[in-house]
C-alpha cells in the first residue's frame, strides 16, 4: 500500500496502472507483494523476451557489473563491439548505432534518413509513415507516429512526415511520386496500433518503391523484433531488405538498451560527432544483450512459431473471441465483452495480459514453458466466455 501511496503522491502522472504491485518473478511467473503468483502474458511489453530474471541474461549482466558497468564512449569496450559485430553477422546490416530506448533508436533512424537525404542534395525531405503506427514519445517519434492522440497537447510537432493510410498503396506511390522523400518507415506488425499485420502486398509495395526512388526503408523492430515474429527480425517473415532496422525492448532482456542498424547505403551516413549518447553502449546493457541474441536461433524460433499456433489454434473460435491477429508471440485478441474487463478479471485469476487499443495483447516469454501457457490460455478462454 506504501508503495501505491508513494507512487500516486510523487510519480508524474503519465501512466494508469494496474492495482498491483509486483515485487519478484522467476520466467514467465510474477509474484505481487503479498506473495500471489501470476503467469505473466505481457513480459513488460515485450521485454522479457526469456522471461523474468533469466539466469543466462542475469548471470552475464552481473558479470559485467563487477566488471566495468559504464565507460563513456570516448573509449572502446568490448560488450558494445561484439554486440554490434552479431546482430550485423545476424542481419547483414553494416553498422550499428546504440541508444537506451525505442524511441531512440527511431530518432537515430530519422536523424540517418535526413542526413543521406542531404548528402543528396535533398534539403528538407521527408520521411513516410503509415497510419496507425507507433514510433514513440520524443517529439520526432510521435511526429512518426500515425496516431493524432499522441499529437495533441504537445503542437507544434516537428514538420518532415507524411502520413498514408496502409491500406491505400495509391496513397504511398502518390507520396513517393511527389518527391524530396528520404525514407518510408513502418513496422511490419503494428502493436500499439491493436497487432495489425502489414498486408503483403503493401509491405512488398513500399519495398519497390523505395528502392526505385532511391528513397530509404526503415522498418521498427522495437516491438516485433528479437524472435517474437518467430523469425529473428519480423521483417525477415516478409522478405525484405530494409535499409535500416530500429530495435529496442526484448534486445535488453531487462534492460534499457535501443540499436538501430544501418545497411549498406547509409553505412557512412554518421561522422564523428554527429550523433551520440552518454550511454548509448552500455557494457552493462550490451552484455545482457549478447546473452539474448546469441540465444536467438532456430530451436527457439521454432517453439515461438509452435506457441504461436497453440494460441491461435486454442482461441480462434472460442466463445466471447471475436478475433485473432498478430504474428507469433505478439497476438491481439478481439473479444466480446471489453477488453478491460477480460484483462481484469484475468488478473483475478492469476493472468497478466495488456491491451493494445480495444484488443487483449499478449505477449509472453518466447520460451514460456507449455504447461504455464496451456493454463493461462484456458484461464483467458474461460473469462472471455463469461
Ligand atoms: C513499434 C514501437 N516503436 C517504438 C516504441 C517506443 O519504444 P520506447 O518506449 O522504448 O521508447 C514502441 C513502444 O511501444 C513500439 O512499440
Amino acid at each position: 500500500m506504501d508503495t501505491v501511496r508513494k507512487d500516486n503522491e510523487y510519480i508524474a502522472n503519465t501512466y494508469s496502472r494496474f492495482p498491483l504491485t509486483l515485487s519478484r518473478g522467476r520466467g514467465s511467473l510474477l509474484y505481487d507483494e503479498n506473495g500471489n503468483e501470476y503467469i505473466d502474458l505481457g513480459t513488460g511489453i515485450a521485454v522479457n523476451g526469456f522471461g523474468v530474471a533469466d539466469p543466462v541474461w542475469a548471470g552475464a549482466v552481473m558479470t559485467q557489473a563487477n566488471t566495468l558497468p559504464h565507460v563513456s564512449n570516448l573509449y572502446y569496450s568490448a560488450p558494445c563491439a561484439e554486440l554490434a559485430e552479431l546482430l550485423c553477422q545476424k542481419t547483414g546490416m553494416k553498422k550499428v548505432f546504440f541508444s537506451n530506448s525505442g524511441a531512440e533508436a527511431n530518432e537515430c533512424a530519422i536523424k540517418a534518413a535526413r542526413k543521406y537525404a542531404e548528402n543528396k542534395g535533398l534539403t528538407g525531405a521527408k520521411i513516410i509513415t503509415l497510419k496507425n503506427s507507433f514510433h514513440g514519445r520524443t517529439l520526432a517519434t510521435l511526429a512518426a507516429t500515425g496516431q493524432d492522440t499522441f499529437h495533441k497537447d504537445y503542437l507544434p510537432m516537428p514538420e518532415g512526415f507524411v502520413c498514408v493510410d496502409p491500406d491505400e498503396p495509391e496513397a504511398l506511390e502518390s507520396a513517393v511520386a511527389e518527391g524530396n522523400i528520404a525514407a518510408i518507415m513502418l513496422e511490419v506488425v503494428q502493436g500499439e496500433g491493436g497487432v495489425v499485420p502489414l498486408k503483403p502486398e503493401f509491405a512488398a509495395k513500399a519495398a519497390a518503391l523505395a528502392a526505385e526512388n532511391d528513397v530509404l526503408l526503415i522498418c521498427d523492430e522495437v516491438q516485433i523484433g528479437n524472435g517474437r515474429s518467430g523469425a529473428l527480425y519480423g521483417y525477415m517473415n516478409y522478405g525484405l531488405k530494409p535499409d535500416i532496422v530500429t530495435t529496442a525492448k526484448g534486445l535488453g532482456g531487462g534492460l534499457p538498451i535501443g540499436a538501430t542498424l544501418l545497411g549498406e547505403k547509409v553505412a557512412g551516413v554518421f561522422t564523428p560527432g554527429s550523433h551520440g549518447s552518454t550511454f548509448g553502449g552500455n557494457p552493462v546493457c550490451c552484455a545482457g544483450a549478447i546473452s539474448i541474441i546469441k540465444r536467438i536461433d532456430e530451436p527457439l524460433l521454432e517453439g515461438v512459431r509452435e506457441r504461436s499456433a497453440f494460441i491461435i489454434s486454442a482461441l480462434d473460435g472460442a466463445k466471447g473471441v471475436k478475433s485473432v491477429s498478430g504474428m507469433g508471440l505478439m497476438l491481439g485478441v478481439e473479444t466480446e465483452r471489453p477488453a478491460s474487463d477480460v484483462i481484469a478479471d484475468c488478473m483475478a485469476e492469476g493472468v497478466l495480459v495488456i491491451k493494445a487499443k480495444n484488443k487483449v495483447r499478449l505477449l509472453p516469454a518466447l520460451n514460456i514453458p507449455f504447461d504455464l501457457l496451456e493454463r493461462a490460455i484456458a484461464i483467458l478462454k474461460e473469462v472471455c466466455a463469461k
